[in-house]
């Protein structure tokens, strides 16, 4: 038993910290209906000065400017462009003083994130980072930083910087909207109430966490994909690293359209789906790929919302996330992944907190 607070890892605590987490990081943000960062004031000139937004990171971080991009493009109405660190660095990108460029990173100390942000300095964009680690060297090359305040994340696998990195991007969009006069006010009201209902709503995903256990079907696995459209796919490809990275199972996370154009090829009896099902607008698209699935003789887990009662009736297994707004859902939706992903990689007795070849944070290259 590790010193984790009576948890068995770190990875399985910082999982079930989640909801004092989004706590944390939604405290003192929102005022009336108004999103607050007393760390930034920015006014509506300097936000509408901005023409284009980068979201730069690495691995899980990464993961989570992807959920970032469609709502401060909803609401800004100006490109945002996600990229990944180590490749935004080696490159000339199109980035000038009419950029604001975003860093997001748990540690602040990942060399491939620390060269991009140096890359957009000297083009002379604005520099914002969205930190977990207070006063790491991103934070201090940062023209502003946002901290999630998650608390420390120890396990090599992000799981709670990477719901509240989702959160804080949330909230930045609404924040940038708000300053800058683009967002409804009804519609920025909806989903502020959304966030505040994450916490009680990841808590009840917590309270049943063994009923994402290990699944044999997938334990026995050595190859798994995770399938979604939209922000389901962005939460495919969450769920797909939290597998490998934790499991060593080879897992893919595909959109649920692309996936047949070649690499259904290898897909299987062999090969276990996890369908993400969450975003209602392309709901029915995912079921017609189970259902296709299915009849291939092949393993479907599909995570959908507790109201859902027509996947289970195709689908090989269910999770269900507590209902919420759509728009935030993806919050909700990776935490079974996580609970799944730990409990398989427990069940191949892997060195849960410390996979191999892997660190919590790659320096110096
Ligand atoms: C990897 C970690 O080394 O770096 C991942 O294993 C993480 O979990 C990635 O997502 C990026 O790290 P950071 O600290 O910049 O968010």
């Amino acid at each position: 038993m590790c010193a984790c607070d009576g948890y068995a890892h770190f990875m399985l605590k910082e999982i079930c910290e989640q909801p004092e987490a989004f706590r944390q990081t939604l405290q003192g943000r929102i005022e009336e209906g108004k999103v607050i960062f007393k760390e930034l004031n920015w006014t509506k000139e300097l936000v509408g000065q901005w023409n284009k937004i980068y979201i730069v990171a690495c691995g899980t971080a990464y993961h989570s400017g992807l959920i970032g991009k469609p709502m401060l493009e909803e609401f800004l109405g100006i490109p945002v462009m996600v990229e990944i660190a180590s490749e935004f660095q080696c490159r000339d990108p199109l980035v000038d003083k009419k950029t604001l460029a975003v860093f997001v990173s748990q540690s602040g100390e990942t060399s491939d994130t620390l060269g991009a942000l140096r890359v957009a300095k000297n083009k002379g964009a604005t520099i914002l980072s969205i930190i977990n680690a207070e006063g790491s060297t991103i934070a201090r090359e940062a023209d502003y930083n946002i901290y999630l305040g998650a608390g420390p994340e120890i396990a090599v696998a992000s799981t709670k910087a990477y719901t509240t990195m989702q959160i804080m991007q949330y909230l930045l969009s609404i924040y940038l909207a708000q300053v800058k006069g683009t967002i409804p006010a009804q519609k920025s009201e909806d989903i502020l109430t959304a966030l505040m209902q994450l916490p009680e709503k990841a808590q009840q995903i917590i309270d049943r966490k063994e009923a994402y256990t290990a699944i044999p079907e997938i334990k026995n696995a050595e190859d798994v994909f995770f399938v979604g459209r939209l922000m389901d796919y962005f939460i495919a490809l969450e769920g797909a690293l939290k597998l490998k990275e934790t499991s060593y199972i080879h897992a893919e996370g595909w959109g649920a359209g692309e996936i047949k154009h070649g690499t259904l090829a290898i897909v299987t009896e062999e090969t276990p789906v996890i369908a993400i099902a969450i975003q209602k607008i392309i709901y029915e698209k995912t079921l017609n790929l189970v259902k296709e699935l299915v009849a291939k003789g092949i393993f479907v887990l599909a995570v959908v919302e507790e109201d859902d009662t027509e996947m289970e009736k195709w689908a090989s297994k269910v999770f269900y996330i507590p209902q919420i707004e759509n728009i935030v859902s993806p919050v909700l939706a990776v935490i079974p992944l996580q609970l799944m992903a730990y409990y398989t990689a427990v069940a191949r007795g892997n060195n849960v907190d410390q996979p191999r070849n892997l660190t919590k944070a790659v320096i110096g290259e």
